[in-house]
């Protein structure tokens, strides 16, 4: 994934190290299984009749010498084999003792030399990802530059075009992925595993369009944390029209969890659009947040159209949890990018074709979202409730 650093090659060794390591190990083995076993047998002889005790005291013997420690594989020993069988472990790792199973990681780069506890001289908290195009070059890394050495920087690029990046000193320290044409959703759901972004607080998915001058990060999360936001955005000054009022900047509050629409566009206050409702291309994401909206992304629908009205499902109640950042505001540029990226189809227009396919793919997430409910409630012999809002998701 990362573009950086260890290209993966192994580390050349002259043919006559090789062998002289190679011997080494052999005689080393070697001799360590005779002298261990001919200890253990000599023990064993004397004291020890049954077969499953001799079985158990070979392996703490083998333990004891190692320097390992089986009370933590035993207890999962109980079903009358001697295989590890450990349920709690991750699915697919049963084999595995417990103690040694790392089921999350981290985008944090390491060093190829050196004691592994020196590689990390700082442990970001946050990270932040922009999925970006080199047209945008000037406007990222000033977007960029708003963020901390406490935030991992990950681009994702749509152009193939990377080495450009370099002329930047950030871009040594940030992790880039590249594939040709494809969308921000697209990345997140392929990199952006929970378990791989688990070290981080927050986590920023955003588009690379966004005028930052009047954002601070570091006062962002800590307006987050106060009110209480587990999914997020920095209001936004548009440049264009606005379409949804819920996003709009306002001059006299830190944060607004609610708002008011256009007549007959929410039935009730603590609805979308009204509340628990935000747009997609600045969302800042809690662990547990993100850990769930992961979940919701569908890997063919590549656009996240209707994410913005069901990233509800993942907190609750959503109306206190969702909520949009007045003081720490972003502006939306509206210039065109990935949009133009599309190829022109049955006579229209690229940006076009490009748009056609993000509404079809609005409808169908939301006739999938909406009978995976309604198959959930009927397996519990119920009907799907009412809902309240007049956007199904
Ligand atoms: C061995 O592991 C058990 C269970 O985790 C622990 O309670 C015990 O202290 C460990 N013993 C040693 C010597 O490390
Ligand atoms: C016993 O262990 C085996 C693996 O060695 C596993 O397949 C099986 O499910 C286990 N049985 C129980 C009851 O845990
Ligand atoms: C980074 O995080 C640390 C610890 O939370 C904090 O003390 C420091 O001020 C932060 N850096 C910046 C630039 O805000
Ligand atoms: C183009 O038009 C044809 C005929 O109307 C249709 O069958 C096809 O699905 C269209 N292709 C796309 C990509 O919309």
């Amino acid at each position: 994934m990362g573009k950086k650093g260890n290209n993966g090659r192994s580390i050349a060794r002259g043919p006559n190290e090789t062998m002289r390591i190679i011997v080494t190990l052999i005689t080393g083995t070697v001799f360590g299984f005779f002298v261990g076993v001919s200890f253990i047998m000599l023990a064993m002889s004397k004291q020890f009749p049954s077969s499953f005790a001799t079985q158990a005291l070979i392996q703490d013997a083998w333990s004891s010498v190692m320097g390992l420690n089986t009370s933590i594989t035993n207890q999962f020993q109980l079903n009358g084999t001697t295989k590890i069988w450990a349920t709690t472990n991750p699915r697919g790792a049963e084999r595995l003792p417990p103690g040694i199973v790392a089921s999350e990681s981290d985008l944090y780069l390491r060093k190829l030399v050196g004691k592994p506890s020196e590689d990390l001289t700082i442990r970001p908290k946050y990270l932040v990802t922009f999925t970006v195009g080199i047209k945008q070059k000037t406007n990222i890394d000033a977007a960029v530059k708003k963020f901390s050495e406490n935030f991992t920087i990950l681009l994702f690029h749509y152009d193939g075009r990377t080495t450009e990046w370099d002329e930047f000193e950030w871009s040594k320290r940030a992790i880039h992925v590249s594939a040709q044409k494809q969308t921000k959703w697209w990345y997140a759901k392929r990199f952006l595993h929970p378990d791989i972004v688990a070290q981080y607080d927050y986590i920023f998915i955003w588009d690379e369009d966004l005028g930052v001058e009047n954002f601070n990060a570091e006062e962002y999360i800590r307006l987050v944390k106060k009110h209480g936001l587990e999914i997020s955005q920095p209001a936004l000054q548009q440049n264009g029209k606005i379409i949804w009022q819920m996003t709009r900047r306002r001059d006299d509050q830190e944060v607004h969890k609610e708002t008011e629409e256009k007549a007959g566009y929410c039935t009730e206050p603590h609805v979308p659009p009204c509340a628990a409702f935000l747009e997609i291309m600045a969302p800042v994401y809690s662990r547990n947040a993100w850990r769930c909206v992961w979940y919701m992304i569908q890997n063919d629908l590549v656009h996240g159209w209707g994410l913005d009205f069901s990233m509800r499902r993942c907190v609750e109640p959503a109306h206190e949890k969702m909520g949009v950042v007045d003081a720490q505001w972003v502006v939306h540029q509206s210039v065109p990018s990935l949009g133009d990226q599309g190829e022109a189809q049955n006579g229209t227009t690229a940006w076009r074709a490009v748009r056609l396919r993000c509404r079809q793919e609005w409808t169908t997430f939301h006739n999938r979202l909406k009978s995976a409910e309604k198959r959930y409630y009927n397996n519990l012999g119920m009907d799907l409730p009412v809902s309240k809002s007049r956007y199904y998701g």
